[in-house]
């Protein structure tokens, strides 16, 4: 479908906060119009210092609401209204304080007020300047706010008005139609509704004693963002993550664990299910015997540590059995060789998929936003282009849409 049969007679409740990025929100508005979308405004008192209502309300053709107490506004529309009467509510530019007023769920003013009151998905575009942007403060808000399911399209890394460099430029007008398109193409869209997932995500921490363990260094974000791919599908996403930085990806129940044997309690916990990715970087071994005190050192030289093998979670879900999921995915991390290993993984596994991917030194796969990956499937290898990990997981989702579909 094109942008304009996905967005023609969609409702956009554009929310304008008080940044000088409040500029390319009259374009904004322009591009959603030409493309047959209804826009109402609501401007904040700081938003109309950098727009006037007057343009705002000639590219909407509609009433442009500012005012909590205006009795007209109020008793032609009223503010819930304002916030239901919308398929998507846009808040461009979103602000550092309007970010903190959302997190904070305040009601000081209309813009908030509808922000608090609607049941409508919500996308933001933050701008702001970037120490602003990277402060604590809006890191936490923006993370509480991802994890009740707010989309966040930018901020963008560049020039800023205020003479720095850095993330914190608004989304360009077309970027934020195409998220709003995306959005609503996914909403058409649920081809695994009804289908339950678990993914497995992040490294697992292995105890040596009560301060010490072994771990690994997987952020997490590749199964993150393929927990947050299936669940943009449709499915009920169960997501198993050991110790990670990631926000709670939207629309996923969330286990966090420890280490492998309660990674893989949470996994059984989880079933039945239909699919199963295990994306973890799970520890191979652990140690042995695990000290209840801290290991002191009294002279003798390093302590032995002893390893014992992990329980293998990909494998155990892949044994044949009335539990095992429909579909099971594996992913294979490997330096070399790296089809070669990954099929033969894949027999060893016994899992259906095996997601392969290099991660050499310098392909800076691991803790990196970028991966390059094979596809594995009984029917053959598929090499997909370097991309970044929240493509690789959408494609890997709209694959295994596919797999159910029968395509
Ligand atoms: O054997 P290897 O660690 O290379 O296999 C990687 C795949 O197996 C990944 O999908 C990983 O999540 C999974 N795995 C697992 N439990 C383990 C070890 C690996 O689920 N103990």
């Amino acid at each position: 479908m094109t942008d304009h049969a996905i967005l023609s007679g969609k409702r956009v409740l554009l929310v304008i906060a008080g940044g000088i990025a409040a500029y390319k929100s009259l374009e904004l508005i322009r591009r959603l119009r030409e493309r047959g979308v209804a826009v109402r405004a609501v401007l904040t008192a700081a938003a109309a210092r950098f727009v006037t209502p007057l343009s705002v309300q000639a590219l909407t053709e509609d009433t442009v609401y500012q005012d909590m107490w205006s009795l007209t506004d109020e008793s032609e529309m009223g503010h819930i209204r304002l916030s239901r009467e919308a398929d998507l509510v846009v808040v461009a530019p979103a602000t550092a304080n309007l970010l903190a007023r959302m997190a904070a769920g305040m009601a000081d003013d209309l813009a908030a007020t509808v922000l608090l009151a609607t049941d409508t998905p919500v996308l933001v575009a933050p701008a702001m300047n970037v120490r602003m942007w990277t402060h604590a403060a809006t890191r936490a808000n923006m993370a509480l706010l991802e994890r009740r399911g707010v989309r966040r399209i930018g901020p963008n890394e560049g020039a800023m008005a205020c003479n720095e460099f850095g993330p914190g430029r608004m989304a360009e007008p077309m970027e934020i139609v195409d998220a709003i398109a995306a959005f609503f193409a996914g909403e058409a869209r649920k081809p695994l509704a009804g289908r339950r997932a678990i993914v497995t995500s992040g490294p697992t921490h292995e105890p040596i004693d009560p301060v010490r363990y072994i771990a690994n260094r997987s952020s997490g974000k590749q199964g993150h963002a393929i927990a947050a791919a299936l669940a943009a599908l449709g499915a009920e996403v169960t997501l198993v993550s050991g110790p990670t930085q990631l926000p709670d990806p939207p629309g996923c129940t969330v286990r966090r664990i420890e280490t492998a044997r309660e990674m893989l309690a949470a996994c059984e916990a989880a079933l039945p299910a239909d699919i199963a990715v295990c994306a973890a970087a799970v520890a191979d071994w652990r140690v042995a015997g695990e000290s209840d005190r801290k290991l002191k050192k009294d002279g003798g030289g390093p302590p032995a540590l002893e390893l014992t093998e992990n329980p293998d979670i990909l494998a155990t879900l892949s044994r044949p059995g009335g539990r095992r999921p429909a579909l099971v995915v594996g992913f294979a991390a490997e330096t070399g060789d790296v089809l070669a290993y990954a099929t033969a993984k894949r027999a060893r596994k016994g899992c259906d998929w095996i997601v392969a991917n290099d991660v050499s030194p310098g392909t800076g796969t691991f803790g990196g936003n970028d991966n390059t990956v094979h596809l594995i499937r009984a029917s053959g290898v598929d090499s997909w282009p370097t991309m970044g990990k929240d493509a690789v997981a959408a494609r890997l989702a709209e694959a295994v849409a596919g797999h159910f579909e029968g395509k």
